[in-house]
């Protein structure tokens, strides 16, 4: 089902800079994302990916730069405001609400009403087995299922963009390959996915593009076809190309 006509521009980040304290956590960083297109940020500890994940969600305030959504500026929109615009984060480490059930996790998705295909109906036929765990505590499940809660919580605001924060965080290999083989359904829709991961293999099999960020820095970008992964890697850990060569 198309909603969204492909390959238009969506989110538009320019020169962003941002400090945590005294910290540059990250420097003049720019990226963009169109509809349908799946852009990944890799990076090691502490590169500066949530920082540019959560300062687009309107989490944290740059010093320098700009966020346009749908060619429309919102530097200066409020987190709830953009959620309503349709940018919506994943954040790292899910963020679920633990007494609550599964259900009433994924209706806090729902309260600001934009309107929109996703629905509870269309979320279980995604995640069969979660209609089956609604009324479960989001604590009972494991983390390859609250990471599937939150994606759910996420696109039932009906997001035009999805900012996902290293959904395969902890999970295992198969719960890792569920999260991932809903991904071609999403951006089949026209929604565009900015995805920060830390594992560059799984990266290259999914994204369009990508980009490396190196201490807030970019350090590199390019297409997965035109990258060899020890390029990444060295980029990913600030190994100079006579380092590289000469190791
Ligand atoms: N709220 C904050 N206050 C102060 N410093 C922060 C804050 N958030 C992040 N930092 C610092 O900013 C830098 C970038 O952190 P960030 O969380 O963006 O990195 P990351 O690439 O997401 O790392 P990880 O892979 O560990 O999640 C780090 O040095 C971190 O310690
Ligand atoms: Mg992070």
């Amino acid at each position: 089902m198309t909603e969204e006509p492909q390959g238009r521009e969506l989110l538009e980040v320019r020169d962003l800079t941002v400090r945590h304290g005294q910290l540059v956590a990250l420097h003049e960083v720019s990226v963009s994302v169109r509809t349908g297109e799946v852009v990944a940020i890799v990076g090691a500890n502490g590169a500066g990916k949530s920082t540019l994940l959560r300062t687009i969600a309107g989490l944290h305030k740059p010093t320098q730069g700009s966020v346009s959504f749908g060619a429309v500026d919102i530097t200066d929109y409020p987190p709830d405001q953009r959620v309503r615009a349709g940018l919506v984060l994943v954040p790292e480490g899910r963020r679920l609400f633990a007494s609550l059930s599964v259900e009433e996790n994924l209706l806090t998705g729902c309260y600001l009403k934009r309107g929109g295909a996703w629905d509870l109906a269309r979320v279980f036929d995604l995640f069969p087995w979660m209609a089956e765990r609604r009324r479960q505590p989001a604590s009972q499940l494991s983390g390859g299922q609250q990471q599937a809660v939150a994606l759910s919580r996420a696109l039932l605001t009906n997001p035009r963009a999805l900012l996902l924060d290293e959904p395969s965080l902890g999970l295992s290999p198969v719960a890792l390959q569920r999260i991932y083989s809903v991904l071609p359904e999403l951006v089949g829709s026209g929604i565009g996915v900015l995805l920060v991961e830390q594992d560059v293999r799984r990266v290259l099999r999914v994204a369009d593009r990508l980009k490396c960020l190196l201490e807030g820095r970019e350090a590199l970008e390019g297409v997965p076809g035109g990258l060899e992964i020890e390029e990444i890697e060295a980029a990913y850990f600030g190994i100079s190309e006579r380092a590289v060569t000469s190791a």
